[in-house]
């Protein structure tokens, strides 16, 4: 097989699409979050080789390792991508696709402070309830004790889920490989602690779980939000840069869109934007630019392709109407961004310039 066949690259992949098609044969589909070094991946696959498995890694160098495991087993049967376990199942799943997750030792993020950075959350559990097939599982194993209870309990509170086994947690299970991880708490005479439960019920996925996965709800491609604005004066793209706002920009409940950066050149600028929804956090440049004379267009930089939720919009807004606060004789000429978005995010933006304004009225008394 190919190395382009196994390792599949996100901007490559249809959103949910046809496993059965991408694996080249219908067979039940199970996805490992943080593969590691890939042992785990190969071991199960191996082992169930009328099955079809998904490895999901954050960090390349390990994802790298994993792939060469794969390819020198010569295995048919798994598929490994570098990606966000969460991301993965919101964007690359459809409902009740998936018939079982694996999760090997996930960052335990000690500090309380880094707690809520856990991957394994009240929402992330909702998720993937919706995902797994009916009779579907979720195994987990940890040497964090309190990240084992908090799971455990968070499973039990939702009413999809069963325990695998007679309790929710066990220090031991026949049969299951030892990772790298797994060898290294044992020989320090560390306990183990596996967390299996069982999908019994179908539920609805309830609304508020998309604050935080935003891509769940995704079914095709959006079109690219753009805007143009026709200014009918020399645009000094030096003296704008310096007139836009840096910082956050727009914040609400799980929606945080901040300007990291703005570079400019004499034809054009580049805004170093960071977007976050709930888990789901994205990076991009938006680029200002001349277009057709004295017009100009604000856009996604071509060489970034974020997902198009709904703050990848607003943040095009935003930065068009700080724009007209600069040119105010300017008019939006086209847009394919969403109109809905626009009036809410120009009504916060004239709220704040009523207040710049009158804290200059009292500053100049
Ligand atoms: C402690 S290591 C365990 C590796 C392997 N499962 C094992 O048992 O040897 C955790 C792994 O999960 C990866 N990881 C952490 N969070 C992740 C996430 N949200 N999605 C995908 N991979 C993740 C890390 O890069 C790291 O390779």
């Amino acid at each position: 097989m190919e190395l382009k066949e196994i390792v599949l690259k996100e901007n490559e992949l249809e959103i949910k699409p046809d496993w059965g098609k991408i694996f080249k044969r219908k067979a039940p589909l199970f996805l490992e979050i943080g593969i590691g070094n890939g042992e785990f991946i190969v071991w199960i696959a191996k082992k169930n080789p009328e099955s079809n498995f998904i490895g999901v890694e954050v960090s390349k160098k390990y994802l790298r390792k994993a792939v060469n495991r794969v390819v020198n087993e010569g295995l048919k049967n798994v598929r490994l991508m570098y990606i966000e376990g969460s991301k993965f199942i919101s964007k690359f799943l459809e409902r009740e696709t998936l018939s079982g997750i694996y999760i090997n030792f996930p960052d335990p993020w000690l500090k309380k402070k880094h707690k809520k950075r856990r991957l394994i959350s009240q929402p992330f559990i909702w998720l993937v309830a919706d995902r797994l097939t009916l009779e579907g599982f979720f195994l987990m194993v940890t040497d964090c004790e309190d990240y084992a209870k908090e799971v455990a309990e968070l499973f039990s509170e939702c009413p999809a889920f069963l325990p695998l086994w007679d309790s929710p947690v066990k220090i031991n299970l026949i049969d299951y490989y030892l990772t790298k991880y797994a060898r290294k708490w044992l020989s320090q005479g560390l306990p183990l602690f596996y967390i299996g439960f069982k999908k019994h019920k179908r539920v609805e996925i309830p609304e508020w779980v998309y604050k935080f996965y935003p891509l769940a709800k995704f079914s095709e491609e959006e079109t690219l939000p753009e805007n143009i604005l026709e200014v009918n004066e020399k645009v000094d793209f030096f003296e704008l840069a310096k007139k836009l706002p840096r910082g956050i920009v727009w914040k609400r409940e799980e929606e945080v869109i901040k300007i990291l950066d703005i570079y400019y050149k004499e034809d054009g600028i580049l805004i170093d934007t960071l977007v976050v929804k709930g888990f789901l956090k994205q990076r991009f440049f938006i680029t200002i630019k001349l277009y057709q004379g004295k017009k100009i267009i604000i856009a996604i930089h071509d060489s970034d392709k974020p997902d198009i939720t709904e703050e990848v919009h607003k943040a095009i807004i935003i930065v068009t109407l700080e724009i007209q606060k600069v040119f105010k004789n300017s008019r939006l000429v086209k847009s394919t961004c969403k109109r809905k978005f626009f009036e809410p995010l120009q009504s916060e933006l004239l709220h704040k310039l009523k207040i710049e304004d009158k804290i200059s009225k009292l500053e100049k008394f």
